[in-house]
């Protein structure tokens, strides 16, 4: 576990062809999100009635929640290639304009991280959105001239965990916009015991949901402990993951019931301890527990939030009741 961290940010280049195995392919296989489901398939029905690309995609939302999984089921329901880059690979318009040149009419491209372009390339994704073509300088000092560049129609699709860091011209060029949520218990249920039919694992269904309800809402987390749980069961040698076995392996691995873990404990801990529960600044949080701020904001803030454990104030970052509750720490109302 030392080395292994239960809430971490994936990018497609560390991707494990187990993790592979797990994406569902189409909508139909796709669990939750369904308003974005819904939406997703009638556009995709549309463009490919009326033989066109799809509009551009900007799905957003904390990782882990299957926005690479889903550019990947928009591509296959579509019927169309994919190519996959992510914002800080395409350093120079160059990068841009060889992945372009390589797209067929109708193809998906998909840039993740898109809040980490360089502003040179975003620029130069404008004129490639809106109008399909990009101007490039070629040659240089005197016999350097613009040269005109028609790129076939496509689809953009962009993931981000910052919608809120992306420029508001790159942000307007994109037709559809999908906030992805944390899934419900009910959904990660679902989720796991999928993963664990792709596992052969015997996981009933008061396993399946006792694990969903500590996953944090998050479906790479859920599959990341089914794996850890796999372990422990292969060890013991159990035909069948039981709910003792699960909170067995979630203790071990320090997932507490809420499914929070080390770090979010000693988050709210510190703040609990030194700050009397807030409000605090994120970078003083940051710095107190030896964390980025970007971790902090993309990865455990977003949930902590969503559960209630932690508000946000125009002075900071608080703890609430159910915070200190959960921390077993007693609530001082404050004058
Ligand atoms: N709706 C879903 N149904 C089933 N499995 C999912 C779903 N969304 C995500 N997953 C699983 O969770 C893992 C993480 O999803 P991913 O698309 O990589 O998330 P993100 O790109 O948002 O960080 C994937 O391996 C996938 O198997
Ligand atoms: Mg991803």
């Amino acid at each position: 576990m030392a080395d292994e961290r239960i809430v971490d940010q994936q990018t497609h280049a560390q991707e494990d062809p187990i993790e592979r195995s797990l994406r569902p392919q189409l909508l139909a296989d796709y669990i939750g999100q369904t308003a974005v489901k819904h939406q997703l398939s009638v556009y995709i029905q549309a463009a490919k009635k009326r033989e066109e690309a799809l509009d551009h995609v900007l799905l957003y939302g904390p990782p882990g929640l299957g926005k690479t999984t889903l550019a990947l089921v928009i591509a296959n329901e579509l019927g169309v290639h994919i190519r996959s880059t992510s914002g800080p690979a395409i350093e120079k318009p160059g990068d841009l304009v060889a992945l372009l040149n390589e797209l067929q009419a109708g193809d998906v491209l998909f840039i993740d991280e898109i809040h980490r372009l360089p502003k040179i390339v975003e620029e130069m994704l404008y004129s490639a959105m809106e109008d399909f073509y990009i101007d490039i300088v070629v040659g240089q000092g005197p016999t350097a001239h613009p040269v005109h560049f028609p790129l076939p129609p496509f689809t953009l699709v962009g993931a981000t965990t910052r919608a809120g860091m992306l420029s508001a011209p790159l942000r307007d060029r994109f037709g559809i916009t999908a906030h992805m949520a944390y899934y419900t218990p009910e959904e990660l249920t679902q989720i796991v015991q999928r993963t664990a039919g792709i596992f052969n694992m015997s996981l009933p269904l008061e396993s399946a949901q006792a694990l969903a309800l500590r996953s944090r809402g998050t479906p790479r987390i859920a599959n990341r402990l089914l794996k850890r749980i796999r372990d422990f069961a292969d060890v013991a040698e159990a035909d069948t993951v039981t709910v003792a076995l699960v909170d067995h392996a979630l203790d071990q691995l320090q997932v507490d019931e809420r499914g929070l873990d080390q770090i979010d404990r000693k988050l709210l801990m510190m703040m609990i301890r030194d700050y009397d529960g807030g409000p605090v600044g994120l970078a003083t949080i940051a710095a107190n527990i030896g964390e980025e701020t970007a971790t902090i904001e993309e990865m455990y803030e977003p949930y902590l939030l969503q559960i209630g454990f932690l508000k946000r104030t125009p002075r900071g970052r608080m703890v609430t009741p159910a915070g200190f509750a959960h921390l077993d720490m007693p609530y001082l109302t404050k004058k």
